[in-house]
């Protein structure tokens, strides 16, 4: 079954084609850091309209490269949320229109669980069941996945998530958007042990995480080194870069100790990364770290299928046709969508 993947939940415009025997056979991208970059943060109503612009230009692209008529495809996957709902509207609409003008079905995809399921893509696909670690701009999650559909919530964040705790906590540093990515590239050049974070939440049990104090307490970090002696009111870039590396750590030590509970409560030993936060080199350093010293396996998706794409789309919404999942034929995109309404297949 070849399947066309459509993305456009947030600031990016994803399109995969995905064969169920042969897996992913090409995918596009288009980033729209350029027109949100100068507001310092996602205008929803641009997003909307550089999707509409980009879709069709991108899904001729991704059949082109991937040897394939429109006449070829199956089936369409289209991300119907959670995510901005101008964004969604305009992939739902061309996906399913393209599928009633192709005769063929269309299905909608949960986001997240497009990136709950992109390590499959992958060679090394992890093994059922395992424990998954969600980490985007919108949500940051803990679940223990016993198959396709099967996703017991285990803990998850009661304010910012990860992603938007680390773009919140850049755009104060005045690194712009998006955020974590450049956060993440200064904390590189700063030196360990200048500031120590807290680490939120760890000495309670369970598995919930806040991160939102994480954020204030950057802010009163960057005011006490501006009015430290010699300092004239202005952060050199060391002192931002060392302000990087001490909240990186804590975000990501934070991370770690909770997967390690989880893994520890669930008697397991399969840990899967997955989610924008999940591209961070040093979350995927000190999981893997603390995997091997678990005995255990940890998974995660190459570096572009962490952040947005189609090809978890894709992939997601072909094993859902291929289990005979359809839908009726409207539109019905959504802002917020839980992860636990999904059909087990
Ligand atoms: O999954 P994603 O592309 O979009 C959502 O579904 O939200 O995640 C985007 C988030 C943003 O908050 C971004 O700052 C963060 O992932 N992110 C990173 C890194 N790359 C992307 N955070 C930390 N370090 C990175 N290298
Ligand atoms: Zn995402």
């Amino acid at each position: 079954m070849i399947v066309l993947g459509i993305e456009s939940s947030c600031d990016e415009t994803g399109i995969a084609v995905y064969d169920s025997d042969k897996g992913l056979l090409a995918h596009t991208l288009h980033s729209q850091i350029e027109v949100h970059a100068e507001y310092g943060g996602v205008v929803p109503e641009l997003a909307s309209r550089d999707h509409i612009r980009y879709l069709i230009p991108l899904l001729e692209q991704a059949l082109q490269r991937a040897g394939k008529k429109k006449s070829e495809i199956d089936g369409i996957a289209y991300t119907a949320g959670p995510g901005l709902i101008g964004a969604l509207m305009s992939g739902a609409s061309v996906g399913r229109s393209l599928a009633w003008a192709l005769g063929i079905p269309a299905l909608e995809v949960h986001h997240m669980e497009g990136h709950l399921l992109a390590p499959m893509l992958e060679d090394n696909a992890p093994p059922f069941p395992f424990v998954a670690l969600l980490v985007s701009g919108g949500h940051t999650l803990l679940a223990y996945v016993r198959g396709i559909g099967q996703y017991e919530l285990l803990g998850q964040s009661l304010d910012d998530a990860a992603g938007e705790a680390f773009d919140k906590t850049a755009k104060l540093l005045g690194l712009g958007y998006p955020g974590g990515p450049a956060l993440a590239a200064l904390a590189e050049k700063g030196t360990p042990g200048v500031y120590k974070f807290p680490r939120p939440m760890v000495d309670r049990p369970g598995l919930d995480f806040s991160f939102s104090g994480l954020k204030t307490f950057a802010l009163n970090t960057m005011q006490k080194a501006a009015h430290a002696d010699g300092s004239d009111g202005e952060l050199t870039q060391q002192t931002k870069a060392d302000i990087s590396l001490a909240f990186e750590e804590a975000v990501v030590d934070t991370l770690k100790i909770k997967c390690c509970r989880a893994l520890e409560q669930q008697h397991c030993k399969t840990l899967v990364i997955a989610g924008g936060v999940g591209a961070n080199k040093r979350l995927r350093a000190d999981l893997a770290e603390m995997s091997e010293q678990l005995g255990g396996e940890l998974f995660y998706p190459r570096i572009e299928f962490c952040t947005d794409n189609g090809a978890m789309i894709a992939q997601a919404g072909c094993f859902r046709l291929m289990a005979g999942e359809t839908q009726p034929l409207e539109i019905d995109a959504r802002a917020r969508w839980s992860m636990q309404d999904l059909k087990a297949i």
